[in-house]
């Protein structure tokens, strides 16, 4: 009996899970100085890559100022919490052929952490 109602608290744990982890902001920024090497979160400043500036509410590859490659274009995206942390996990799988140098964060936690971050400074 014992056993048993152990094991359903823990499941009852596992379905409580939510599927994304609640990112930090401030270990976000930090985290996001990888990616300040090549995106601003100014509006129209691009550099090695496009400006993140509002990024949760556009389009991948929507910027007129950003020559993206044709897979990004093509991509179908559209940028949210959960359609960043997946392209960031690992770029190469999640939009082939596209022209992001970056290997892919695998520390979920971290993923986490960069969309809060954005969620708060992207207007
Ligand atoms: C070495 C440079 C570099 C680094 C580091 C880098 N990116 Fe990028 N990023 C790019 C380039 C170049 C593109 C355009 C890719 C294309 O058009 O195929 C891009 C595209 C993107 C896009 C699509 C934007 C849009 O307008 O659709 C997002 C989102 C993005 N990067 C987020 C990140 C995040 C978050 C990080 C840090 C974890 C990061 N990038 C690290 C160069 C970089």
């Amino acid at each position: 009996m014992m056993k048993i109602s152990a094991l359903s608290l823990c499941l009852a744990g596992l379905i409580a899970t939510p599927a994304l982890a609640e990112g930090d902001a401030a270990r976000g920024e930090k985290k996001f100085e990888e990616c300040a090497a090549c995106h601003s979160l100014e509006k129209d400043v691009n550099n090695v890559g496009p400006s993140l500036a509002g990024l949760f509410a556009r389009k991948a590859g929507e910027l007129e100022n950003f020559r993206y490659s044709p897979a990004m274009k093509r991509s179908g995206i559209v940028w949210s919490p959960q359609t960043l942390e997946a392209f960031i996990a690992e770029p190469q799988k999640a939009v082939p052929a596209n022209r992001m140098p970056y290997a892919g964060l695998a520390d979920a936690g971290e993923r986490a952490d960069i969309s809060a971050f954005l969620a708060k400074t992207g207007k």
